[in-house]
């Protein structure tokens, strides 16, 4: 963890006081913390550092950690590394996914937070318009990548082509991003360890519909962006799963009351200030569908409609 980071953590356990954590550090190497803790001096709830990698989980969500299925997986690593990263390996069936969210992103001297960041092509993508960007996901399987790319300045792993059959891919990364400004940690969507108003801009791209509780996700969001001169990019296809939450909790595409129309239109209403979710509310600067894929072997392929929307205030 860059040392920096520790200035914007707060103890997740006790988000409504908003307690900063104390650092020790066991070993470091120049600015990146290799071994150490933080502590709440409220709590006393440990979060560890180990190999570069801090885990800022509550207890609540503490077993994802040891999940190896999932977005733990190989197979993920593999499918998530190309979905990001296949214009950078030329390949022709690349989508512009990555370059559309990012084409919203404005110059800010203010922080982004990128939630649910995967292997982190768009916290990437936000250094070059932010001095500081912190990519969150609960998956340490690609926390742990994100951060080896970012210190290898390369891209290199087994894109899997059938069953155990991989083939190696490699490429330099792009030089114009900032590698210093930019860290990775395991963290959870619903319990963000960052104090309120920290960050001018939020992206969460196709985690809505992966969360157990979408409302506590807007909120939390609500909760740590800027008041003004802030920025919300939101992208879902919105394909509601039970295995991922309670068919109670979702946004839209219900029978009945709050769920029952489509999820854009939903977003839209929140956004206005329904159910005071954004406080102020948020102007919408742009809409759009985004076309993304998802590859998992040579032969099997997600093809997936995002939907884009793009808030202001
Ligand atoms: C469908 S993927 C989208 C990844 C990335 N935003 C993108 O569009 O390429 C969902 C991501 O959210 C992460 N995730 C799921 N639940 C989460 C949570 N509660 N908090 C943070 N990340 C979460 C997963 O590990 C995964 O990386």
């Amino acid at each position: 963890m860059k040392k920096w980071v520790r200035e914007k953590l707060i103890c997740p356990e006790c988000l409504a006081d908003e307690i900063p954590l104390d650092l020790i550090i066991k070993k470091a190497d120049g600015d990146d913390v290799r071994q150490g803790r933080l502590i709440c001096p409220a709590c006393k709830r440990t979060y560890p550092i180990e190999n570069g990698v801090a885990v800022l989980l509550p207890a609540a969500s503490s077993a994802v950690l040891s999940e190896t299925s999932g977005y733990n997986s190989k197979n993920m690593l593999s499918a998530y590394l190309w979905c990001h990263f296949c214009d950078f390996l030329n390949d022709p069936a690349a989508t512009d996914a990555y370059q559309t969210w990012s084409s919203f992103f404005t110059k800010s001297d203010g922080d982004a937070l990128d939630i649910g960041c995967s292997v982190g092509r768009l916290s990437l993508e936000l250094t070059k318009t932010h001095p500081r960007v912190i990519g969150i996901d609960t998956s340490i399987s690609f926390v742990k990548k994100a951060r080896e790319l970012v210190q290898k300045k390369t891209l290199d792993f087994d894109l899997i082509i059938e069953g155990f059959i991989t083939e190696n891919r490699t490429c330099a990364f792009d030089a114009d991003f900032n590698y210093d400004g930019v860290d990775f940690l395991v963290a959870d969507a619903l319990a963000l360890p960052f104090p309120g108003r920290a960050f001018s801009t939020v992206t969460s791209i196709n985690l809505l519909e992966k969360v157990a509780d979408p409302l506590r996700h807007l909120k939390d969001i609500n909760r740590v962006m800027k008041e003004k001169a802030s920025m919300f990019v939101f992208s879902d296809p919105f394909s509601w799963d039970e295995t991922f939450s309670d068919p109670k909790y979702w946004l839209s595409g219900g029978l009945n009351g709050n769920g029952s129309h489509r999820g854009i239109e939903s977003i839209r209403r929140y956004f206005a200030g329904k159910d005071q979710v954004f406080d102020p509310p948020l102007n919408v600067l742009d809409t759009c569908d985004v076309p993304w894929k998802i590859r998992k072997t040579r032969n099997l392929w997600e093809h997936i409609n995002s939907e884009c929307i793009v808030g202001t205030r």
